[in-house]
């Protein structure tokens, strides 16, 4: 998601983050459900606009990592290329990442964002992650990853249109969480809008466990939404 923003979220957890603080002239708050600030503006007539969830991935040293060799060994088999997205290979995933925008969900909590124009800085640093799958040489799914509190945090992953349910979706996160695991990592974090169906079963195939819902909720007088154009940022906040 960042399909959504990258407030550190698509994902669970990152600080609650206002619309006010994404340049939001609304009076919109993001909270997590259980926070107790949320059942207080509900019961003062507040309403929960959208709602993002938040995942978390935790694996121990001995963990069983079929399920991620499977979904890769099974996109090879079917005639993929899947592997990790070198530094000069980033225009390409840049290209399909416009591509498929506009299939990213866009609600007041969600939404697609351009990638940041130095990824190949960032991705040439490791502090950035980036798997694909390649179909005939042409890259046709993505996933990219950064650091964050201690986890990977999945800021977007999305599949060309024409290839997807065929498991590639699965088969790009379970190569980023085979290799970061083989490089010690233990812990990942996804996220994204609840109306994404794909992407939770996704992230549920791969062992990703919801943790409590973020809710956008706007005032009694702001009911009928953000302005037309607005984009806000989840509070797990990316798109995965
Ligand atoms: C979401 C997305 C990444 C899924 O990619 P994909 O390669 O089709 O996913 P997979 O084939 O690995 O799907 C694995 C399983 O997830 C489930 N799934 C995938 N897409 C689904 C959908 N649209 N609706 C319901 N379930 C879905 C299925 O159970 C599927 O297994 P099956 O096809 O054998 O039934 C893709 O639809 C996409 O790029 N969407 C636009 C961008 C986006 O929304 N990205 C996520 C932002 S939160």
């Amino acid at each position: 998601m960042t399909g959504s923003a990258r407030l550190p979220g698509d994902s669970t957890a990152p600080a609650p983050v206002t619309l006010d603080d994404v340049s939001n002239p609304s009076s919109a708050r993001i909270l997590r459900q259980d926070d107790p600030e949320h059942a207080e503006l509900l019961a003062q007539g507040w309403t929960v606009a959208a709602t993002s969830w938040g995942a978390r991935l935790d694996l121990t040293a001995g963990s069983d990592l079929s399920v991620y060799d499977r979904a890769v060994s099974a996109a090879r088999r079917a005639g993929y290329e899947v592997r990790e997205v070198r530094a000069r290979e980033t225009s390409a995933l840049v290209d399909l990442d416009a591509l498929v925008a506009p299939d990213f969900p866009d609600t007041p909590a969600s939404h697609h964002e351009p990638l940041p124009l130095n990824l190949a800085g960032r991705i040439a640093r490791g502090q950035w992650r980036a798997f694909g799958a390649w179909w005939q040489g042409r890259i046709v799914a993505f996933t990219i990853l950064y650091r964050f509190e201690g986890r990977w945090e999945v800021d977007r992953t999305a599949v060309e249109a024409s290839h997807r349910r065929r498991g590639l979706a699965s088969a790009v996160k379970s190569a980023s969480i085979l290799t970061t695991y083989a490089e010690g990592a233990r812990r990942w974090g996804t996220g994204g809008a609840m109306a994404n169906a794909g992407s939770l079963a996704v992230n549920r195939g791969l062992g990703f466990l919801l943790e409590p819902s973020w809710h956008t909720l706007l005032p009694p007088a702001e009911t009928r939404g953000p302005p037309p154009g607005h984009h806000a940022s989840t509070g797990p906040a990316t798109q995965a």
